[in-house]
């Protein structure tokens, strides 16, 4: 299967692992739709995906979504134009973290990792979810597979002080794969994760690199582009359905 024509919904795509999918992705031939609380159509990552075929009009879509909302992702799906409205792929990667003790966590703290993490991608599986069962009654068996792949992490199996929350969100994440892969791969539509490691974003700059390094078989942090080439894998491989992919440098093991 190939990513050209495919459109794909990227949620936290404005920079980081995001970015790096909606890179891979447009450069394949997918029209992105960048959704994130910043994203706009001058938003600098968005004006930086690779561009599509003159005839892919307009090319890619950029929408100020706030996964943990309802009400945001109600506008968005009223706000999406006629030639994005056939979601092919759907990445729930957006995500916050911080490392405290439970004890020190405020109760708003971890409703809105919770609420971030979790029940974002939940809202998104369920939303676009019923838009690509809808569509998959008119396939028959031999056009491609609809996709979904959640952006998990290492630390939902890791134990790692200081990360109980954003670990239970990941965790969470697992379970929806797995019950979704049974429930939507019999339309058709394969649901998938990717348990990433430490990756160099944003999200991991103030980690100590000397402690870490030392403990990954590989010696190094992942980029966001090796997680990037893992999504297109799932993407496209039509028989990946409940393929929970550790991509960690050997940090599990
Ligand atoms: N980096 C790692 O080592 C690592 C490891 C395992 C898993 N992960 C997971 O991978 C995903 C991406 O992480 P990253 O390192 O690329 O993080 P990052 O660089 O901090 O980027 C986070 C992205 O999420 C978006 N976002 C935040 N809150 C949102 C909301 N309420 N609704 C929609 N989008 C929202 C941000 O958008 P704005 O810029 O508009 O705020 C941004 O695009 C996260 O789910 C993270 O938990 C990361």
């Amino acid at each position: 299967m190939s990513l050209l024509h495919k459109t794909t919904l990227i949620t936290g795509s404005t920079k980081g692992i995001g970015l790096a999918i909606a890179t891979r992705f447009a450069h394949e031939g997918s029209k992105i739709i960048m959704a994130s609380p910043s994203s706009s159509p001058s938003h600098p990552s968005f004006l930086s995906l690779p561009s599509l075929p003159p005839s892919t009009t307009p090319s890619h879509f950029p929408f100020p979504l706030d996964v943990s909302s309802p009400q945001s992702w109600s506008h968005f799906l009223k706000s999406l134009p006629p030639s994005h409205q056939k979601i092919d792929i759907l990445i729930n990667c957006a995500g916050i973290s911080h490392s405290k003790l439970l004890t020190q966590t405020t109760e708003d703290q971890i409703l809105s990792l919770i609420n971030t993490n979790l029940t974002g991608a939940i809202l998104g599986c369920k939303y676009i979810g019923k838009q690509m069962i809808l569509s998959s009654r008119n396939r028959d068996e031999s056009t491609t597979t609809k996709c979904i792949i959640n952006i998990s992490s290492l630390l939902a199996k890791k134990s790692v002080l200081g990360t109980s929350v954003y670990s239970a969100s990941k965790a969470g994440l697992l379970g929806l794969t797995t019950s979704l892969s049974k429930e939507y791969g019999a339309y058709g539509i394969r649901v998938n994760a990717i348990l990433p490691g430490y990756i160099e974003t944003a999200m991991t700059q103030e980690i100590p690199r000397e402690k870490w390094t030392s403990e990954i078989p590989l010696k190094r942090f992942g980029t966001p582009e090796e997680v990037a080439d893992a999504a297109a894998f799932l993407a496209k491989n039509q028989y990946a359905n409940n393929c929970i992919l550790n991509l960690d440098g050997g940090l599990s093991a």
